[in-house]
């Protein structure tokens, strides 16, 4: 997969689930530039500046912040709704839903956000904060590769609800059909699903999300990797540890001969095209990949 079809997809991802919020709350159409005459031009550079610090510090907070734009677009557009904490009124946002089981970087945008508000008080919305944070994410760990312009002027949304998030996120469970349906839901074709699976390059994710797999037959996963380094990994108590979603990033010792198979990352950009190679090879984490 070229990266150039990665950003691509990943323009036309924002474009597409942001003219669907627009439409449901803001005449506006996001444009690109829209910050540019507010704050003296410095909101994109603040973003960039505060990710670049949080990425510094903590690389896999980038994965955190592509995954929260992701479960944010897919719920009722990119409107900043996963973003809700649980308040007496509203006890269950997307953010609480076991589709959204793991989500985090939530403290990166409350930091980008309070860097904004220092600089430019009550301007940028909190869907912008995020689809910028996840750009920049990406870039930062493509080594540049993935840069794309993010159309903005969105209004944060209001409604938030877990059950919204379980009825459109697609589940690790799913099968091809079951996916590409989700997918064309929210206007994507099926190559678009594929590329922006790719996304799987990076990140981790919780042994109960798949589970199923440590009993899938071995032409549906490769079997050292399930038995000896999934299924040690996870053990079979009630913990739920956390797993590498790319085998480069899983313990090299526990490995053994899939070392083989393992793509180093190129020139340093954890996100690249090794998610595609490690699918070829039945060594992804999940039903869904
Ligand atoms: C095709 C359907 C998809 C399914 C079923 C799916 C499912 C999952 C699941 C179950 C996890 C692990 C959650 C956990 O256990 O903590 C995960 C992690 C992740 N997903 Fe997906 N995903 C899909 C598509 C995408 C897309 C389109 C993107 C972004 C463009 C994405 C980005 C990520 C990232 C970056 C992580 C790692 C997050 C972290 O490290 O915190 N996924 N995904």
């Amino acid at each position: 997969m070229k990266v150039s079809a990665v950003v691509l997809v990943l323009v036309a991802f924002q474009a597409a689930a942001a003219a669907a919020v627009v439409q449901a709350t803001a005449p506006g159409t996001p444009t690109v530039g829209y910050y540019n005459d507010k704050c003296n031009g410095s909101v994109e550079g603040i973003v960039r500046d505060t990710v670049k610090a949080a990425l510094d510090a903590d690389i896999t907070k980038g994965a955190a912040l592509v995954r929260l734009s992701f479960h944010d677009c897919f719920v009722r557009g990119c409107d900043g709704s996963v973003l809700l904490d649980p308040t007496c009124a509203n006890p269950y946002p997307e953010k609480t839903s076991g589709a959204n089981i793991g989500l985090r970087g939530f403290d990166v945008i409350d930091a980008i956000k309070a860097n904004l508000e220092s600089a430019c008080p009550s301007t940028v919305s909190c869907a912008d904060t995020l689809a910028f944070a996840a750009r920049d994410a990406s870039r930062y760990l493509s080594k540049g590769g993935i840069d794309y312009a993010v159309p903005a002027g969105r209004l944060d949304g209001v409604v938030s609800s877990a059950a919204d998030a379980e009825s459109n996120l697609p589940g690790s469970t799913f099968d091809v059909a079951t996916l590409i349906s989700n997918f064309a839901a929210k206007g994507f074709t099926p190559e678009e699903l594929v590329i922006l699976s790719g996304a799987h390059s990076i990140g981790r994710a919780h042994c109960s999300s798949f589970r199923d797999r440590l009993s899938a037959p071995s032409g549906k996963i490769n079997p050292y990797f399930r038995d000896n380094v999934l299924a040690k990994d996870c053990g079979a108590g009630p913990a739920d540890p956390t797993v590498e979603n790319n085998i480069r990033d899983q313990n090299a010792t526990a490995l053994g001969n899939l070392t083989s198979y393992v793509v180093p990352a190129s020139g340093g950009a954890s996100l690249d095209n090794s998610y595609y190679i490690n699918n070829l090879n039945n060594l992804v984490l999940f039903h869904s990949d």
